[in-house]
């Protein structure tokens, strides 16, 4: 029997599916419809475990959808109508959109597989994020559970804790419009960057600056009562703009070119401020929850998570014993935490349990065989292509990869990644702006080996545990100068990812690539920028072929691309 959960209508849609006895399967809509960030109701998802898991109404024990429908509609309603007249292009917007969202759940699902209703079940929003993130450890109780997100069911942080009987206890929440996610969105906008996905390179732009604009922002978020002076913001009234005239008198024009170096370092401060309000604020925020639950260890989720800036930073005032964000923290991972909250439903004393962020189809469940081999050809020589791959990788070629099962969230973490020599400085620039297409001041992430990462990096020990998932920044020693300065962020800082796993492909070329010399790897995820990561084999030709790479390493070889 299979437990199913969906995010979907508002951030980049997901499915997640499991029989909690092995079979995991996390998809996501962009996947399919090659659109980044798709956030439709998940059909080419639901189509496809249909067909690859015989799915019907008598094999799923349960369909969880990750918030309640109507709730999340009305909470922003609600707050809106308070001022219909100054809001009313916001409210229009809003119920035209009435018979788009998240209401007709059921019956989107019910176009595609005829489920008894009894077997629709509504989780609630911050609650699926929180129980993605129970879902990564063992003693639940140990922990506090912290969400903070830009709004979900009209809550913008939330605090959790869960006992040994599996007894959920919300201890404290925020309200709409009181979001420090909503402000970091707000300045993405400002900057130039679209919302949802520039929240990265805002991060990224913030090294270059000085928050020298912090009080002005302390003035419009109160980092202490978490409460927003509306004045400076519109997205509560007009469904096309975030910010109001009151920001613009603060901070001066929007949307400026930042390729002149003039606008380039007011955006960095601008960019600078808001990074440095948002790790006041979640300080203060994980105070909190450690004084209200009496834990050290907590688990924070949402997509404010997703800034690992901000978790590297947090730890360094060792307010936490241990802090773990989960890979996906965001709304597409809740598809995982909804599947818990109906398996926890119904088993009362039981909740999904995963040790790994490779949750996704394996490669060879998602294509025909007969694909590959009209588009690549195997150019191993021998049976160890790792170590081929290694090889190659040493004398400065860029190669892609595509094997195991994939990953859940934003971050490629080896099975369908670009790999190129960290060491090799030409190489690494072209990787990021010429194939990748990335904006320049945004670094490259290296991967290596857990053994290796002592001699290169440093890290507060209450984080390690996301190194495994580039969850969150590190410090570069003396020793990664030397010979890997490309991939240094300019305030010292990098986005690394350790391999533990030895049976996994990326562990063997990163070994293989040690023999060879050197340690440390490039990995970026296989798209170009602004498209979905690859997931077909389709996907992964027609990407090569744009990007200009000729190798790509599978589950079984090493393969060039035909010239078809
Ligand atoms: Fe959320």
């Amino acid at each position: 029997m299979f437990y199913i959960g969906i995010s979907a209508y508002y951030h980049e849609s997901s499915v997640f599916l499991t029989d909690n006895n092995g079979t995991n399967c996390f998809l996501k809509e962009e996947s399919f419809s090659r659109i980044k960030g798709d956030k439709n109701f998940p059909q080419r998802c639901i189509k496809f475990l249909i067909k690859k898991f015989d799915l019907k109404n008598e094999n799923i024990k349960s369909i969880c959808f990750y918030e309640k429908p109507f709730r999340s509609w009305w909470e922003i309603f609600s707050y809106s109508i308070k001022n219909p007249l100054q809001n009313k292009d916001f409210l229009i917007h809003h119920l035209k959109n009435f018979n788009k969202g998240s209401i007709f759940f059921y019956t989107d699902i019910n176009k595609l597989i005829n489920v008894s209703r009894d077997k629709i079940v509504y989780s609630s929003h911050h609650l699926s994020h929180c129980l993605y993130g129970s879902s990564l450890i063992k003693n639940i109780s140990d922990y506090v559970y912290v969400t903070c997100d830009g709004v979900g069911e009209g809550e913008t942080m939330s605090i959790y804790t869960i006992n040994d009987e599996y007894k959920i206890k919300k201890i404290w929440t925020n309200f709409y419009p009181n979001s420090i996610g909503l402000l970091y969105s707000t300045i993405t906008d400002f900057l130039g960057f679209e919302i949802n996905e520039g929240e990265f390179k805002v991060m990224s732009l913030s090294s270059f600056g000085n928050p020298i604009y912090k009080n002005e922002l302390k003035e419009i978020f109160d980092i202490y009562n978490f409460t927003i002076d509306i004045d400076y913001f519109e997205f509560h009234k007009n469904p096309a703009k975030s910010f109001s005239k009151k920001l613009c008198d603060v901070f001066g024009e929007p949307y400026l070119n930042i390729t002149e170096e003039a606008n380039f370092k007011k955006y960095a401060n601008i960019a600078s401020s808001a990074q440095l309000i948002l790790e006041n604020t979640m300080d203060n925020l994980i105070q909190k929850a450690i004084n209200l639950s009496g834990k050290t260890k907590v688990i924070l989720t949402g997509g404010v998570a997703l800034n690992c800036k901000m978790i590297h930073n947090l730890s360094k005032k060792n307010i936490f014993e241990e802090m773990i964000v989960p890979p996906s923290p965001g709304d597409s991972g809740s598809a995982i935490g909804a599947t818990n909250f109906a398996f926890l439903e119904q088993s009362k004393s039981k909740m999904l349990d995963f040790n790994t962020v490779f949750l996704g189809p394996q490669k060879k469940f998602i294509n025909k065989i007969e694909i590959r081999d009209n588009f690549f050809t195997k150019i191993n020589l021998t049976s160890d292509f790792a170590k081929e791959t290694s090889a190659k990788l040493i004398k400065g070629e860029i190669i892609a990869s595509y094997y195991g099962p994939n990953e859940v969230g934003p971050r490629s973490l080896g099975n369908t990644s670009i790999f190129c020599d960290a060491s090799n400085r030409e190489t690494v620039n072209k990787l990021n702006l010429k194939v990748k297409k990335r904006e320049y001041f945004q670094p490259l992430a290296p991967v290596l080996l857990e053994e290796d990462f002592e001699k290169y990096f440093s890290i507060n020990k209450s984080i390690v545990k996301n190194l495994e998932w580039m969850g969150t920044l590190c410090d570069a020693k003396e020793e990664l100068y030397d010979k890997y300065s490309s991939i240094i962020h300019v305030d010292g800082t990098c986005r690394t990812q350790i391999v533990k796993d030895e049976h996994s492909l990326t562990y063997k070329i990163l070994k293989n690539f040690k023999e060879n010399g050197s340690d440390i790897l490039v990995n970026t995820s296989f798209n170009i920028s602004k498209d979905p990561v690859v997931f077909d084999l389709y996907d992964v030709y027609v990407n090569m072929k744009r990007m200009n790479i000729n190798f790509v390493i599978m589950d079984d070889g090493l393969y060039q691309t035909k010239d078809i």
